[in-house]
């Protein structure tokens, strides 16, 4: 295993990302991680980029015991600074932030670290620089406005890049990681998802023990099925799956998961109809970021009644909670600053733990969202699961605009059933990165059959993105647009209109509201 070490760069998880590419395991740990307290020890050590100073007062640092560990160290711009700064200061600010692409010159060409990328492009993003050779270390490679672009112990195999290898940008970066973790530091090469679900679930089962019991909310996505297959290969019948019937869950849903998961894949699942609760308590309320919360509230009420309700055998009681955690949740709480306020809104049984006395379980921490879908399909889940669109928890309610009533959502799911059923039949599913019909609280005026009609509009939105941080709009076939809309006026009653909505994200979001 890769230690790798963060100092908050936005690009760190990307450093453990490139390593698992190559089947080597690197694990992210804030950069005051004590070495003491490892139960492992790490191969070598990365310690990445970040947005501070090393001169300054509250800059942070790294252990000095990491360099007791007598392991090949990599430092990564702020982790080159930060070797710089201990082995004699030789840090300061640039005379102006060094942003883009340069050409690598390797001096040193017998150095293994860059066997292969000798004039490739990099990329540099620093503010600060070396001001000069730090003590021991020598210039390995230089660009043509960084004279200490590489730099290297003369003894000891400690390293120091300025600029970021993790970004697709420096042309053969992973090439340099790769030097660095397998030649350098000599890691193996066997991390597969056929060894993780291995690992993973003798862990799962240390860590539970041999009665405890686990419970686990599902929501028909992706990552809570995963999760839950995974508990369910380790412990059996003592993960108690349940699924809260919020009534604003797409069409059929409920009834679909309870087959999938129990039929399908042996889940024992509960599914609570909470449908009236919810809707009583959304009843009047307009406000996005108030149905959020009442959403995410009622939730919480009524997993904990479900929790207590469900007495486990012998007494004993549920003592875990599963989270379909994945990596990126993972590294926006994993900074040193201590649990990061950018954490999303959008984690929606977070709530559960304060309330109740549960140990936390999340087997998917270590994975990204491609990662558990294969993790997915190697447990046996079907292709169309595992690669469903993302579904917000508050579910329909943010896609009816306005008051969330029961008829209101009839009309905005029945919509979006005929629009994501049409999109299936095309064979477009899989192009488009999310879908959805918004029922807006306008109404319009139409014409059915002799009839004059006033009544509500439907917005269709289909997105493109990677990341859900900027995402394009799905360019349709006029054909298929028609067809859609034809077929939403005809067969949902309450709808005269049907429009598509052509912004991108920014400076619209995904969702309407
Ligand atoms: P936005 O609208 O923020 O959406 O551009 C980005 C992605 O996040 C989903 N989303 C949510 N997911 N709870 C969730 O679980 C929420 O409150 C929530 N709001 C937005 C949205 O569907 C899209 O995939």
């Amino acid at each position: 295993t890769i230690l790798v070490l963060d100092f908050g760069s936005q690009y760190s998880h990307l450093i453990t990302r490139r390593l698992r590419e190559f089947n080597i395991y690197a694990e992210m740990l804030p950069c005051t991680q004590k070495i003491s307290e490892l139960s492992w020890k790490p191969k070598g050590v990365i310690l990445s980029g970040g947005p501070y100073s090393v001169y300054a007062d509250d800059a942070p640092h790294v252990d000095p015991a990491v360099f007791d560990l007598n392991v090949p160290i990599l430092g990564i711009c702020y982790g080159m600074q930060e070797l710089a700064w201990l082995n004699g200061k030789k840090v300061g600010r640039g005379e102006k932030r060094e942003y883009g692409p340069a050409t690598l010159n390797v001096e040193d060409q017998s150095n293994p670290l860059f066997k292969g990328v000798d004039h490739s492009t990099v990329w540099m993003s620093h503010g600060d620089k070396l001001n000069g050779l730090p003590d021991g270390f020598v210039t390995i490679a230089t660009s043509d406005n960084s004279p200490y672009c590489g730099i290297a112990h003369e003894s000891k195999p400690i390293y120091g890049i300025q600029f970021h290898p993790e970004v697709t940008h420096s042309t053969h970066g992973k090439q340099l990681l790769k030097n660095f973790a397998v030649d350098i530091c000599h890691a193996a090469q066997n991390w597969t998802m056929e060894n993780f679900i291995e690992t993973e679930i003798q862990r799962i089962r240390d860590l539970v023990g041999p009665t405890a019991e686990v419970i686990g909310a599902v929501s028909g996505g992706v990552d809570s099925t995963v999760a839950s297959k995974l508990m369910t290969e380790a412990i059996g019948d003592r993960f108690h799956a349940i699924l809260v019937d919020n009534g604003v869950l797409r069409l059929n849903e409920a009834k679909n998961v309870k087959k999938i998961l129990t039929e399908g894949l042996g889940i024992d699942l509960t599914v609570i109809d909470a449908s009236k609760e919810f809707l009583g308590n959304l009843k009047g309320v307009t406000d996005p970021e108030k149905k959020r919360k009442i959403i995410g509230n009622t939730f919480i009420r009524v997993f904990e009644r479900e929790a207590e309700r469900i007495q486990p055998k012998d007494g004993q009681e549920i003592q875990f909670l599963l989270q379909g955690t994945l990596y990126p949740d993972v590294i926006e709480s994993i900074s040193f600053k201590g649990p990061s306020q950018t954490i999303k809104t959008h984690h929606n049984v977070g709530g559960l733990l304060d309330n109740m006395k549960l140990k936390l379980i999340e087997p998917l921490r270590e994975l990204f969202k491609d990662e558990v879908r294969h993790l997915g399909e190697l447990l046996g889940i079907s292709h169309e699961l595992v690669w469903r669109h993302p579904f917000p928890g508050p579910g329909l309610a943010i896609r009816v605009l306005g008051e969330v009533t029961e008829s209101q959502v009839a009309i905005a799911r029945n919509a979006d059933a005929i629009y994501i059923e049409e999109i299936r039949k095309a064979g477009i599913y899989n192009n488009i990165s999310q879908a959805f019909a918004c029922l807006l609280p306008v109404k319009s005026v139409g014409a059915m059959g002799d009839q004059r009609t006033y009544e509500q509009v439907i917005a269709l939105r289909a997105i493109e993105t990677t990341d859900f941080m900027t995402a394009d709009w799905y360019p349709f076939e006029h054909s298929f647009l028609k067809k859609v809309a034809s077929r939403i006026v005809n067969e949902v009653d309450g709808v005269a209109r049907v429009t598509y909505d052509i912004t991108s994200k920014p400076p619209a979001t995904v969702e309407w509201e």
